[in-house]
Protein backbone atom coordinates (compact mmCIF):
# COMPACT_ATOMS: atom_id res chain seq x y z
CA UNK A 1 0.00 0.00 0.00
CA UNK A 2 0.66 3.72 -0.69
CA UNK A 3 -0.15 6.63 0.31
CA UNK A 4 -0.21 9.93 -1.88
CA UNK A 5 1.13 13.03 -0.45
CA UNK A 6 0.35 16.55 -1.74
CA UNK A 7 2.61 19.73 -1.01
CA UNK A 8 5.40 16.82 0.55
CA UNK A 9 8.47 19.39 -0.63
CA UNK A 10 6.89 22.39 1.29
CA UNK A 11 7.30 23.47 4.86
CA UNK A 12 5.14 21.21 7.05
CA UNK A 13 4.68 18.35 3.79
CA UNK A 14 8.14 17.85 3.78
CA UNK A 15 8.75 17.14 7.90
CA UNK A 16 5.29 14.77 7.51
CA UNK A 17 6.80 12.62 4.69
CA UNK A 18 10.06 12.84 6.84
CA UNK A 19 8.60 11.52 9.85
CA UNK A 20 6.43 8.95 8.35
CA UNK A 21 9.36 7.55 6.45
CA UNK A 22 11.69 7.55 9.58
CA UNK A 23 9.53 4.45 10.62
CA UNK A 24 10.77 1.53 8.54
CA UNK A 25 7.36 -0.20 8.65
CA UNK A 26 5.82 2.70 6.91
CA UNK A 27 3.82 2.62 3.76
CA UNK A 28 5.79 4.19 0.56
CA UNK A 29 4.86 7.87 -0.25
CA UNK A 30 4.22 8.67 -4.10
CA UNK A 31 4.80 13.22 -3.02
CA UNK A 32 3.08 15.36 -5.90
CA UNK A 33 4.46 18.79 -5.59
CA UNK A 34 4.60 21.59 -8.41
CA UNK A 35 7.59 23.24 -6.47
CA UNK A 36 6.42 26.61 -6.77
CA UNK A 37 8.76 29.09 -4.57
CA UNK A 38 7.86 27.36 -1.02
CA UNK A 39 8.59 23.92 -2.84
CA UNK A 40 12.24 22.66 -2.02
CA UNK A 41 13.77 19.40 -2.85
CA UNK A 42 16.27 19.95 -0.63
CA UNK A 43 13.88 19.19 2.01
CA UNK A 44 13.94 15.69 0.57
CA UNK A 45 17.52 15.27 0.52
CA UNK A 46 17.92 12.95 3.27
CA UNK A 47 15.37 10.63 1.16
CA UNK A 48 18.04 10.33 -1.94
CA UNK A 49 18.10 6.48 -2.91
CA UNK A 50 15.10 5.53 -0.69
CA UNK A 51 13.01 3.58 -3.26
CA UNK A 52 9.87 4.28 -0.45
CA UNK A 53 9.52 8.26 -1.77
CA UNK A 54 8.83 8.63 -5.12
CA UNK A 55 8.65 12.53 -5.93
CA UNK A 56 6.03 13.48 -9.02
CA UNK A 57 6.86 17.18 -9.93
CA UNK A 58 3.21 18.43 -10.98
CA UNK A 59 0.59 20.40 -10.39
CA UNK A 60 -2.77 19.26 -8.31
CA UNK A 61 -5.29 21.39 -10.68
CA UNK A 62 -4.21 18.87 -13.50
CA UNK A 63 -6.65 16.37 -13.59
CA UNK A 64 -5.20 14.06 -15.98
CA UNK A 65 -2.27 13.35 -13.62
CA UNK A 66 -4.19 12.90 -10.78
CA UNK A 67 -6.28 10.25 -12.32
CA UNK A 68 -2.86 8.74 -13.78
CA UNK A 69 -1.27 8.81 -10.27
CA UNK A 70 -4.30 7.45 -8.86
CA UNK A 71 -4.62 4.36 -11.68
CA UNK A 72 -0.57 3.60 -10.84
CA UNK A 73 0.01 3.55 -7.58
CA UNK A 74 -3.58 2.98 -5.77
CA UNK A 75 -2.80 5.07 -2.56
CA UNK A 76 -5.15 3.82 0.15
CA UNK A 77 -4.92 7.52 1.33
CA UNK A 78 -4.25 10.81 -0.23
CA UNK A 79 -2.74 13.19 2.33
CA UNK A 80 -3.90 16.99 1.00
CA UNK A 81 -0.98 19.82 2.16
CA UNK A 82 -0.21 21.39 -1.55
CA UNK A 83 -1.06 25.23 -0.67
CA UNK A 84 -0.48 28.91 -1.04
CA UNK A 85 -0.39 29.74 2.52
CA UNK A 86 0.95 33.04 3.36
CA UNK A 87 -1.39 35.53 4.28
CA UNK A 88 0.74 38.32 3.13
CA UNK A 89 0.89 37.11 -0.59
CA UNK A 90 -2.78 35.95 -0.45
CA UNK A 91 -3.15 40.02 -0.12
CA UNK A 92 -0.91 41.10 -2.98
CA UNK A 93 -1.64 38.35 -5.14
CA UNK A 94 -5.04 36.19 -4.24
CA UNK A 95 -5.45 34.55 -7.25
CA UNK A 96 -3.00 31.68 -7.07
CA UNK A 97 -4.82 31.13 -4.02
CA UNK A 98 -8.06 30.42 -5.43
CA UNK A 99 -6.33 28.46 -8.57
CA UNK A 100 -4.38 25.80 -5.79
CA UNK A 101 -6.09 26.06 -2.86
CA UNK A 102 -10.12 26.28 -4.12
CA UNK A 103 -9.76 24.89 -7.98
CA UNK A 104 -6.56 22.29 -6.82
CA UNK A 105 -8.82 21.05 -3.67
CA UNK A 106 -12.07 20.49 -6.32
CA UNK A 107 -9.46 18.37 -8.90
CA UNK A 108 -8.25 16.11 -6.24
CA UNK A 109 -11.51 15.76 -5.17
CA UNK A 110 -13.26 14.75 -8.30
CA UNK A 111 -10.00 12.49 -8.94
CA UNK A 112 -10.07 11.07 -5.52
CA UNK A 113 -14.13 10.69 -5.89
CA UNK A 114 -13.63 8.75 -9.56
CA UNK A 115 -10.36 6.15 -8.56
CA UNK A 116 -12.96 5.16 -4.91
CA UNK A 117 -15.56 4.54 -7.41
CA UNK A 118 -13.36 1.78 -8.89
CA UNK A 119 -12.43 0.45 -5.08
CA UNK A 120 -14.96 -2.52 -3.62
CA UNK A 121 -14.15 -4.22 0.02
CA UNK A 122 -11.55 -3.63 2.16
CA UNK A 123 -9.71 -0.91 -0.16
CA UNK A 124 -12.77 0.59 -0.74
CA UNK A 125 -13.42 0.82 3.04
CA UNK A 126 -9.72 1.75 3.85
CA UNK A 127 -9.63 4.51 1.89
CA UNK A 128 -9.65 8.26 3.15
CA UNK A 129 -8.73 11.79 1.77
CA UNK A 130 -6.88 13.86 4.32
CA UNK A 131 -8.10 17.75 4.16
CA UNK A 132 -4.80 20.13 5.91
CA UNK A 133 -6.17 22.98 6.93
CA UNK A 134 -5.83 25.78 9.18
CA UNK A 135 -7.47 27.25 12.24
CA UNK A 136 -7.78 31.04 10.00
CA UNK A 137 -11.00 29.42 8.98
CA UNK A 138 -12.89 30.64 12.31
CA UNK A 139 -11.58 34.36 11.98
CA UNK A 140 -10.45 36.07 14.84
CA UNK A 141 -10.98 35.65 17.99
CA UNK A 142 -11.66 39.17 20.94
CA UNK A 143 -9.59 38.72 24.09
CA UNK A 144 -10.74 36.63 26.52
CA UNK A 145 -12.75 34.98 24.36
CA UNK A 146 -12.75 30.73 24.24
CA UNK A 147 -10.78 29.06 21.75
CA UNK A 148 -11.83 27.35 18.88
CA UNK A 149 -13.89 24.34 18.55
CA UNK A 150 -14.79 22.69 15.75
CA UNK A 151 -18.30 24.10 15.95
CA UNK A 152 -16.87 27.90 15.84
CA UNK A 153 -18.79 29.57 12.64
CA UNK A 154 -16.39 29.82 9.58
CA UNK A 155 -15.29 33.62 9.36
CA UNK A 156 -12.30 33.48 6.98
CA UNK A 157 -11.04 37.07 7.01
CA UNK A 158 -8.21 37.05 4.59
CA UNK A 159 -8.03 35.81 0.81
CA UNK A 160 -5.65 33.02 1.93
CA UNK A 161 -8.06 31.77 4.96
CA UNK A 162 -11.35 32.03 2.52
CA UNK A 163 -9.59 29.81 0.08
CA UNK A 164 -9.23 27.23 2.89
CA UNK A 165 -12.58 27.15 4.11
CA UNK A 166 -13.85 27.16 0.76
CA UNK A 167 -11.58 24.27 0.01
CA UNK A 168 -12.80 22.96 3.87
CA UNK A 169 -16.47 23.32 2.50
CA UNK A 170 -15.63 21.53 -0.66
CA UNK A 171 -14.31 18.07 1.46
CA UNK A 172 -17.40 18.48 3.56
CA UNK A 173 -19.66 18.42 0.62
CA UNK A 174 -18.30 15.66 -1.14
CA UNK A 175 -18.57 13.08 2.04
CA UNK A 176 -21.97 14.47 2.41
CA UNK A 177 -22.87 14.91 -1.33
CA UNK A 178 -21.17 11.39 -2.35
CA UNK A 179 -19.95 9.42 0.65
CA UNK A 180 -16.03 10.01 -0.21
CA UNK A 181 -14.56 8.97 2.97
CA UNK A 182 -12.54 12.01 4.23
CA UNK A 183 -11.73 13.63 7.51
CA UNK A 184 -9.63 17.26 7.73
CA UNK A 185 -7.72 19.12 10.78
CA UNK A 186 -7.62 22.52 11.36
CA UNK A 187 -4.12 23.06 12.75
CA UNK A 188 -2.59 26.24 14.69
CA UNK A 189 0.56 27.99 13.50
CA UNK A 190 3.22 25.64 12.86
CA UNK A 191 6.84 26.80 13.51
CA UNK A 192 10.12 24.26 13.10
CA UNK A 193 12.84 23.21 10.27
CA UNK A 194 11.97 23.70 7.13
CA UNK A 195 10.24 26.67 7.82
CA UNK A 196 10.54 28.99 4.71
CA UNK A 197 11.42 32.70 6.12
CA UNK A 198 8.60 34.25 4.78
CA UNK A 199 6.67 33.55 8.41
CA UNK A 200 7.14 35.33 11.68
CA UNK A 201 9.84 32.91 13.08
CA UNK A 202 11.85 31.71 10.32
CA UNK A 203 12.25 35.40 9.23
CA UNK A 204 13.34 36.81 12.42
CA UNK A 205 15.59 34.11 13.20
CA UNK A 206 17.20 34.64 9.27
CA UNK A 207 16.91 38.75 9.72
CA UNK A 208 18.37 38.70 13.43
CA UNK A 209 21.51 36.57 12.10
CA UNK A 210 22.34 38.79 9.01
CA UNK A 211 21.86 41.85 10.96
CA UNK A 212 18.63 43.37 9.39
CA UNK A 213 15.99 45.20 11.42
CA UNK A 214 13.00 42.67 12.82
CA UNK A 215 9.95 44.10 11.34
CA UNK A 216 7.09 43.66 13.58
CA UNK A 217 3.36 44.23 12.17
CA UNK A 218 1.59 47.10 14.15
CA UNK A 219 1.71 46.81 17.90
CA UNK A 220 3.08 43.12 18.08
CA UNK A 221 0.45 41.88 20.43
CA UNK A 222 -1.57 40.03 18.11
CA UNK A 223 -1.67 36.41 19.10
CA UNK A 224 -0.98 32.99 17.60
CA UNK A 225 -1.09 29.28 19.40
CA UNK A 226 2.22 27.99 17.88
CA UNK A 227 2.75 24.20 17.55
CA UNK A 228 6.20 22.39 16.98
CA UNK A 229 5.76 21.30 13.53
CA UNK A 230 6.77 17.10 14.52
CA UNK A 231 3.30 17.75 16.88
CA UNK A 232 1.28 18.10 13.61
CA UNK A 233 2.30 15.24 11.84
CA UNK A 234 1.77 13.13 14.51
CA UNK A 235 -1.86 15.12 14.85
CA UNK A 236 -2.55 14.03 11.23
CA UNK A 237 -0.85 10.73 11.48
CA UNK A 238 -3.59 10.11 14.82
CA UNK A 239 -6.56 11.39 12.75
CA UNK A 240 -5.56 9.50 9.51
CA UNK A 241 -5.22 6.36 11.66
CA UNK A 242 -8.50 6.54 14.34
CA UNK A 243 -10.62 9.88 12.84
CA UNK A 244 -14.23 9.68 12.43
CA UNK A 245 -14.81 9.76 8.52
CA UNK A 246 -16.67 13.50 7.82
CA UNK A 247 -15.59 14.87 10.91
CA UNK A 248 -13.30 17.67 11.21
CA UNK A 249 -10.32 17.67 14.21
CA UNK A 250 -8.93 20.74 15.96
CA UNK A 251 -4.88 20.46 16.08
CA UNK A 252 -3.63 22.58 18.10
CA UNK A 253 -0.60 23.44 20.88
CA UNK A 254 -2.03 25.28 24.10
CA UNK A 255 0.45 27.80 23.54
CA UNK A 256 -0.66 31.22 23.03
CA UNK A 257 1.19 34.35 22.55
CA UNK A 258 1.86 37.71 21.46
CA UNK A 259 3.79 38.28 18.66
CA UNK A 260 6.42 40.40 20.31
CA UNK A 261 6.94 38.26 23.19
CA UNK A 262 7.72 35.44 20.09
CA UNK A 263 10.27 37.84 18.98
CA UNK A 264 11.93 38.59 22.10
CA UNK A 265 11.95 34.90 22.74
CA UNK A 266 13.68 34.34 19.87
CA UNK A 267 15.82 37.33 20.28
CA UNK A 268 17.08 35.39 23.73
CA UNK A 269 18.04 32.81 22.18
CA UNK A 270 20.21 33.86 19.73
CA UNK A 271 21.62 35.70 22.67
CA UNK A 272 22.35 32.60 24.31
CA UNK A 273 23.74 30.62 21.39
CA UNK A 274 25.52 33.06 18.52
CA UNK A 275 25.77 36.11 20.18
CA UNK A 276 26.28 39.90 18.37
CA UNK A 277 29.61 41.43 19.35
CA UNK A 278 27.11 44.08 18.32
CA UNK A 279 24.79 43.89 20.97
CA UNK A 280 21.82 42.12 21.87
CA UNK A 281 19.01 41.17 18.87
CA UNK A 282 16.73 43.04 20.39
CA UNK A 283 17.80 46.19 19.25
CA UNK A 284 16.94 45.27 15.77
CA UNK A 285 13.05 45.37 16.98
CA UNK A 286 11.08 47.25 14.58
CA UNK A 287 7.60 48.42 14.52
CA UNK A 288 6.13 48.75 10.68
CA UNK A 289 3.10 49.41 9.35
CA UNK A 290 0.45 46.97 10.15
CA UNK A 291 -0.84 43.82 7.76
CA UNK A 292 -4.63 45.24 6.41
CA UNK A 293 -7.31 43.13 7.98
CA UNK A 294 -5.19 41.54 10.28
CA UNK A 295 -6.71 39.03 12.51
CA UNK A 296 -5.84 39.68 16.13
CA UNK A 297 -6.43 36.26 17.84
CA UNK A 298 -5.99 32.94 16.97
CA UNK A 299 -6.57 30.21 19.57
CA UNK A 300 -7.75 26.36 19.31
CA UNK A 301 -9.46 24.42 21.60
CA UNK A 302 -7.94 20.79 20.61
CA UNK A 303 -10.03 18.50 23.20
CA UNK A 304 -11.58 16.50 20.86
CA UNK A 305 -8.83 15.24 18.83
CA UNK A 306 -7.17 14.61 22.62
CA UNK A 307 -10.47 12.50 23.90
CA UNK A 308 -11.29 10.36 20.89
CA UNK A 309 -7.73 9.61 19.90
CA UNK A 310 -5.52 10.35 22.71
CA UNK A 311 -3.23 13.09 20.91
CA UNK A 312 -1.12 15.84 22.78
CA UNK A 313 1.57 18.07 21.39
CA UNK A 314 5.00 16.53 22.49
CA UNK A 315 6.98 19.37 22.69
CA UNK A 316 6.96 22.29 24.88
CA UNK A 317 6.99 25.49 22.91
CA UNK A 318 10.57 26.17 25.36
CA UNK A 319 11.67 22.63 23.59
CA UNK A 320 10.25 23.06 20.22
CA UNK A 321 11.92 27.25 20.09
CA UNK A 322 15.20 25.89 20.90
CA UNK A 323 15.11 23.15 18.74
CA UNK A 324 14.23 25.25 15.94
CA UNK A 325 16.68 27.93 16.43
CA UNK A 326 19.26 25.56 16.64
CA UNK A 327 18.11 23.62 13.19
CA UNK A 328 18.63 27.08 11.61
CA UNK A 329 22.05 27.75 13.18
CA UNK A 330 23.12 24.26 12.09
CA UNK A 331 21.82 24.87 8.34
CA UNK A 332 23.10 27.87 7.28
CA UNK A 333 23.42 26.57 3.70
CA UNK A 334 19.61 25.91 3.74
CA UNK A 335 18.77 29.22 4.13
CA UNK A 336 21.32 30.20 1.78
CA UNK A 337 19.67 28.24 -0.67
CA UNK A 338 16.11 29.21 -0.35
CA UNK A 339 17.10 32.77 -0.10
CA UNK A 340 17.44 33.32 -4.04
CA UNK A 341 16.64 36.44 -5.75
CA UNK A 342 12.40 35.75 -5.71
CA UNK A 343 12.73 35.82 -2.37
CA UNK A 344 14.43 38.92 -1.77
CA UNK A 345 11.63 40.70 -4.22
CA UNK A 346 9.17 39.47 -2.20
CA UNK A 347 10.66 40.70 0.89
CA UNK A 348 11.25 44.06 -1.05
CA UNK A 349 7.43 43.76 -2.10
CA UNK A 350 6.15 43.08 1.15
CA UNK A 351 8.60 45.65 3.50
CA UNK A 352 9.50 48.53 1.67
CA UNK A 353 6.51 50.55 1.90
CA UNK A 354 5.58 49.30 5.35
CA UNK A 355 6.48 52.61 7.28
P1 LIG B 1 4.16 25.79 2.20
O1 LIG B 1 3.77 27.03 1.49
O2 LIG B 1 5.45 25.73 2.95
O3 LIG B 1 4.19 24.56 1.18
C1 LIG B 1 3.20 24.36 0.21
C2 LIG B 1 3.68 23.29 -0.75
O4 LIG B 1 2.64 23.07 -1.72
C3 LIG B 1 4.94 23.70 -1.52
O5 LIG B 1 5.85 22.62 -1.57
C4 LIG B 1 4.41 24.03 -2.91
O6 LIG B 1 5.38 23.81 -3.93
C5 LIG B 1 3.23 23.09 -3.01
N1 LIG B 1 2.22 23.56 -3.97
C6 LIG B 1 1.68 24.80 -4.02
N2 LIG B 1 0.81 24.87 -5.05
C7 LIG B 1 0.79 23.64 -5.64
C8 LIG B 1 0.08 23.08 -6.73
N3 LIG B 1 -0.78 23.81 -7.46
N4 LIG B 1 0.31 21.78 -7.04
C9 LIG B 1 1.20 21.04 -6.34
N5 LIG B 1 1.89 21.52 -5.29
C10 LIG B 1 1.68 22.80 -4.94
O7 LIG B 1 2.93 25.45 3.16
P2 LIG B 1 2.92 24.78 4.61
O8 LIG B 1 3.14 25.83 5.63
O9 LIG B 1 3.75 23.57 4.57
O10 LIG B 1 1.38 24.37 4.70
C11 LIG B 1 0.93 23.08 4.24
C12 LIG B 1 -0.56 22.98 4.47
O11 LIG B 1 -0.85 23.14 5.86
C13 LIG B 1 -1.36 24.06 3.74
O12 LIG B 1 -2.53 23.46 3.25
C14 LIG B 1 -1.68 25.08 4.82
O13 LIG B 1 -2.89 25.75 4.55
C15 LIG B 1 -1.80 24.18 6.03
N6 LIG B 1 -1.47 24.82 7.33
C16 LIG B 1 -0.32 25.51 7.49
C17 LIG B 1 -0.01 26.05 8.75
C18 LIG B 1 1.28 26.79 9.00
O14 LIG B 1 1.47 27.32 10.11
N7 LIG B 1 2.22 26.83 8.06
C19 LIG B 1 -0.92 25.91 9.81
C20 LIG B 1 -2.11 25.19 9.59
C21 LIG B 1 -2.37 24.64 8.35
P1 LIG C 1 2.73 34.48 9.73
O1 LIG C 1 3.94 33.69 10.10
O2 LIG C 1 2.69 35.13 8.38
O3 LIG C 1 1.48 33.52 9.95
P2 LIG C 1 -0.12 33.85 9.92
O4 LIG C 1 -0.35 35.19 9.32
O5 LIG C 1 -0.64 32.74 9.04
O6 LIG C 1 -0.58 33.76 11.35
O7 LIG C 1 2.53 35.61 10.81
C1 LIG C 1 2.39 35.28 12.19
C2 LIG C 1 2.10 36.57 12.91
O8 LIG C 1 3.26 37.40 12.84
C3 LIG C 1 0.96 37.36 12.29
O9 LIG C 1 0.21 37.98 13.33
C4 LIG C 1 1.67 38.43 11.46
C5 LIG C 1 2.96 38.66 12.23
N1 LIG C 1 4.14 39.07 11.42
C6 LIG C 1 4.88 40.19 11.78
O10 LIG C 1 4.58 40.88 12.77
N2 LIG C 1 5.97 40.51 11.02
C7 LIG C 1 6.31 39.79 9.90
O11 LIG C 1 7.30 40.18 9.23
C8 LIG C 1 5.56 38.62 9.57
C9 LIG C 1 5.91 37.79 8.37
C10 LIG C 1 4.47 38.29 10.36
Amino acid sequence: MTILVTGGAGFIGSNFVLDWLADPTAEPVVNLDNLTYAGNRANLASLQGDARHSFVHGDICDRALADSLLATHRPRAIVHFAAESHVDRSIHGPGAFMKTNVDGTFTLLEAARAHWGTLAGDAKAAFRFHHVSTDEVYGSLQPGAPAFTEAHPYEPNSPYSASKAASDHLVRAWHHTYGLPVVTTNCSNNYGPYHFPEKLIPLMIVNALAGKPLPVYGDGQQIRDWLYVGDHCSGIRAVLAGGRLGETYNIGGWNEQANIDIVKIVCGLLDELRPDPAGPYARLITYVTDRPGHDRRYAIDARKIERELGWRPAETFATGIRKTVQWYLAHADWVAQVQSGAYRDWVSTNYAARA
